[in-house]
Formats: structure tokens, C-alpha cells, sequence
């Protein structure tokens, strides 16, 4: 058998130990897929004598992951750590620098120094892989830069945080509001102490960021992403989407539009019967859009130890098998650096919930901001009267653009018997 991969490995939390325990557990599998053994020579942590659950005998053991990165016996670090500077990247642009393949599941890293880090790796001749960053257990790397590699992506989408997923299943399952659930995941370990990283959007757009990148050839450009969370989303207009037809969904959204890319991160109505809409729970899912291929559907777990450690390790055996590819399809220098488009341009069709006074001619001054507008109505629903009371009064609407719903929505949250700031879903076709 040809001489073993040694790999180092920067990070022994969640995903370094299961990364660890997979290669241990697969390891004549592995060597045989391979072709060669996959070896563990050196590990960094921040505690050494923690208990990991894995067999350190024998692994040199780093109190520095940098100094890891550039003096281990490794063809290859893997960097598990995190965080989108500081010493996760020192780790990555060391081992590059000593002529160091580099695996990481880092999504925040490769959002901000992605293009930067690809360009170092491939002028090196180095690999720099990221299958486990987007999606945990599912090969949606993989699957965009060879399965689908004859076809032009026009668009991809994906439910890409567990989290707010999780969140949102419950919210519908159980009628209760977001706070509740929120404490209740925080609880469980499926929410962090400080979620905002998940519920606000970030750590979706992080991802989307780079399969928008791999999608298009363009260059990483997380600053030109839309984000937006979930914690405007309330029990009733979960109840209300049902009613109509519709499964609320925190969805990234990246599409080739006339003169760009759309890239937006928020939440969305999708249909009923559209594949997302039954991607529940901590489950990811991410529908791609190809010319030749049509539409491809992967579902999966996008997080712990197991499915994330798949991940890293389908990479590890690229490495060692010789398996070479860019970082994001194309080569780095030659990605595209077309413009993210803003979110004014979205062209798309709208539910909007009023909590409006119950009293004639309210409606009309609602319908006549809206013609105002340009944006025409689809439906309207009031399901209850209270004369002189405040009701949900809800609409939806056909296609109309971003700009003109803003402007719309400013003039109907002035109109006096109208109680609340209008509450806004955007609805995807899914
Ligand atoms: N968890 C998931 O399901 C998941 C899924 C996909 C991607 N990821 C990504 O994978 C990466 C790791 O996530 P994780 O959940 O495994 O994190 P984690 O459980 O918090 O583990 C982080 C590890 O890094 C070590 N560490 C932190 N600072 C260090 C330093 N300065 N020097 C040396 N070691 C240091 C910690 O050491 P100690 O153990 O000694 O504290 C710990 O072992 C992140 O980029 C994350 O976004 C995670």
C-alpha cells in the first residue's frame, strides 16, 4: 500500500473529535477507497487533558494550531476551529504558505477571505476544500462542481440553517410563538446561548455566499447578500401561510438576473407541495436549477458531529487520492466579479398582514395605496369582524417589485385605523 496521508488536524470540538472518531472507525474502508491510509500525526486544542472521546496515542499534540500549521508531519491540515479571522485563518494561510493542502468546515472564514485564500491555495498548487462548510452531511459541493458540471446554474436554493429551521417546524406544529420555541431549542442544544448568528440570518448567508460562488464562477461577495431573520415571524402568520397554501421557510435564494446575481438570505413563503416545504425540522435541503439537468433536489443533515465529519472527510480522501479542483469550479483568477444586485430590483409577489381597525373605507385607502403602487391584489382575506376592533386583515399580491412594495407598505403603515407596522413575507414559487 502507497504511503499513508498524514493529516493534522486544528479543532477537537464537535466536529474535530467526530472527524476523528469517523477516521477511526472507517479506517480500513477509507484506506481501501483511498488507496492509501488517512493517519492522524498532530492535533491543537485549546484544553489539552480534556477527555474527547477519541484515542490521541501516538498523535503529537499542539498547544498552537498555527505552529500545528507549519511544523506537523501533514500533507494536509484540516482546520476545525472557527471564526471568520483570528486564529482559524492564521491556521489556514500558515498551512498554505508550507505548502499545505487545507480541509475546513469554516463557513464564516471562507465568506470573508474566501476568493483571497483560494487565489493563495491554487497559485501554491494546493487544495483548499469546504464540503463540510455548507450543508454538514450533504455533498452539495460535490454536486455542484462535478456531478453538475455540464450545466449552467440558473438559480439554487436551500433551507441552509437547522436551526431556524427547527424553529420554524415548531412554531407550526405546536401553534406557539417564536420566543417560546427559541428558549425550548436553546434548551435542547439545537440553538446557540447567543443565536443571533442563526436567527438573524448570518450563518445562511455565510454559506450561500460560497455556493452562490461555486454556483456562478463569481467571485465571493458576502457583501452583497440580503439578509434578513426570523424573528419577526409570529404563530399567526405560520396559521395564516397554512391557509393559504404556503410553508414559511427561512430560505437563501441565490439567481442570475439580467446584469448580475441576486443573492438574498430571509424568510419566504413557499408552496405546499414544492420539495423545501417538507424539509423539516433540524434538516437542510437546497434545490438547484441546471439547463440541461433541470431541477435537483438533495436533502440532508446540515449539522453535527457525524454528518459534518462526512463531509470533511469526503474531502480528505480527494487529497488522498490526488483529486484536484478548484476551490470554487473555476480558477480562483478567473472568477467572474459580476455585480450582486440590490434588493430594490427583486421582482416577486407578496403577503402582507395588517392589523387594521374594523370600520368601513379602510380597505379602499389600503387597495388605493397599493394602485398608487402599481401592485396588484391576488387575494384578500379578514376572517374575523369586530366592529370598531382591530382584525388581521391579510393580502396577497401578484408580481410586483421590491421598491414598489417598500413604497407601498411605508404609505398603508401611516394610514391611521391601520395599528401595527405592516408584517411583510415575501412568497417564492419553491
Ligand atoms: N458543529 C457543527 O455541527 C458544524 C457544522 C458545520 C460546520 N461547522 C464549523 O466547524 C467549525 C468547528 O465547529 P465546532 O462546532 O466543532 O466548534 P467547537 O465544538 O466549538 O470546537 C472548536 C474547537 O476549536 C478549539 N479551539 C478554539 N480556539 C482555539 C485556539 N485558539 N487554539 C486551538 N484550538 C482552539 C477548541 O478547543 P477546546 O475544545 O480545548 O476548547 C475546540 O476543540 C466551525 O467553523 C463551524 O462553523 C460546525
Amino acid at each position: 500500500m502507497k504511503k499513508s496521508l498524514n493529516i493534522a488536524v486544528a479543532g477537537l470540538g464537535t466536529v474535530g473529535a467526530g472527524t476523528l472518531k469517523l477516521l477511526a472507525a472507517q479506517s480500513d474502508l477509507l484506506a481501501l477507497r483511498a488507496g492509501r491510509p488517512i493517519r492522524v500525526t498532530a492535533v491543537s486544542a485549546r484544553t489539552r487533558g480534556r477527555d474527547r472521546g477519541v484515542d490521541l496515542a501516538g498523535v503529537t499534540w499542539f498547544d498552537d494550531p498555527v505552529a500545528m500549521a507549519r511544523e506537523a508531519d501533514a500533507e494536509a491540515i484540516v482546520e476545525l476551529i472557527g471564526g471568520s479571522d483570528g486564529t482559524a485563518k492564521a491556521v489556514c494561510e500558515t498551512a498554505l504558505a508550507a505548502g499545505r493542502h487545507v480541509v475546513t468546515a469554516n463557513k464564516a472564514l471562507l465568506a470573508m477571505h474566501g476568493t483571497a485564500l483560494a487565489t493563495t491555495a491554487e497559485d501554491a498548487g494546493l487544495t483548499l476544500a469546504w464540503e463540510a462548510a455548507v450543508a454538514g452531511g450533504i455533498p452539495i459541493v460535490k454536486a455542484l462542481r462535478e456531478g453538475l458540471v455540464g450545466n449552467r446554474i440558473s438559480r439554487l436554493q436551500g433551507i441552509l440553517n437547522g436551526t431556524c429551521n427547527y424553529i420554524l417546524t415548531t412554531m407550526r406544529e405546536t401553534g406557539r410563538e417564536f420566543a417560546d420555541v427559541l428558549d425550548e431549542a436553546q434548551h435542547l442544544g439545537y440553538a446557540e446561548a447567543d443565536p443571533s448568528f442563526d436567527i438573524d440570518g448570518i450563518d445562511a448567508a455565510h454559506k450561500l455566499a460560497l455556493l452562490s460562488a461555486l454556483a456562478f464562477g463569481a467571485a465571493v461577495d458576502f457583501a452583497g447578500l440580503h439578509i434578513e431573520g426570523i424573528r419577526h415571524i409570529s404563530a399567526m402568520d405560520i396559521e395564516y401561510a397554512e391557509e393559504l397554501g404556503y410553508r414559511i421557510k427561512l430560505l437563501g435564494i441565490a439567481e442570475r438576473g439580467p446584469g448580475g446575481i441576486h443573492q438574498r438570505v430571509h424568510p419566504a413563503m413557499v408552496p405546499l407541495a414544492a420539495p423545501i416545504a417538507a424539509v423539516e425540522g433540524v434538516f437542510n435541503g437546497i434545490v438547484t436549477e441546471g439547463d440541461f439537468v433541470g431541477t435537483t433536489v438533495l436533502e440532508g443533515r446540515g449539522a453535527g458531529a457525524g454528518p459534518t465529519a462526512s463531509a470533511v472527510v469526503a474531502d480528505l480522501v480527494d487529497i488522498a487520492c490526488g483529486r484536484r479542483a478548484p476551490t470554487f469550479g473555476v480558477p480562483a483568477r478567473r472568477l467572474d466579479t459580476v455585480k450582486s444586485l440590490p434588493m430594490d430590483n427583486h421582482m416577486g409577489a407578496y403577503y402582507v398582514r395588517l392589523m387594521v381597525i374594523d370600520r368601513p373605507g379602510v380597505f379602499a385607502d389600503i387597495a388605493a395605496s397599493l394602485r398608487d403602487c402599481e401592485i396588484s391584489l391576488e387575494s384578500v382575506l379578514q376572517r374575523s369582524r369586530a366592529p370598531g376592533g382591530v382584525v388581521p386583515v391579510v393580502l396577497t399580491t401578484h408580481e410586483a417589485s421590491e421598491s414598489a412594495m417598500r413604497r407601498a407598505l411605508a404609505t398603508i403603515g401611516g394610514i391611521d385605523a391601520v395599528r401595527e407596522p405592516p408584517h411583510m413575507i415575501r412568497i417564492e414559487r419553491g
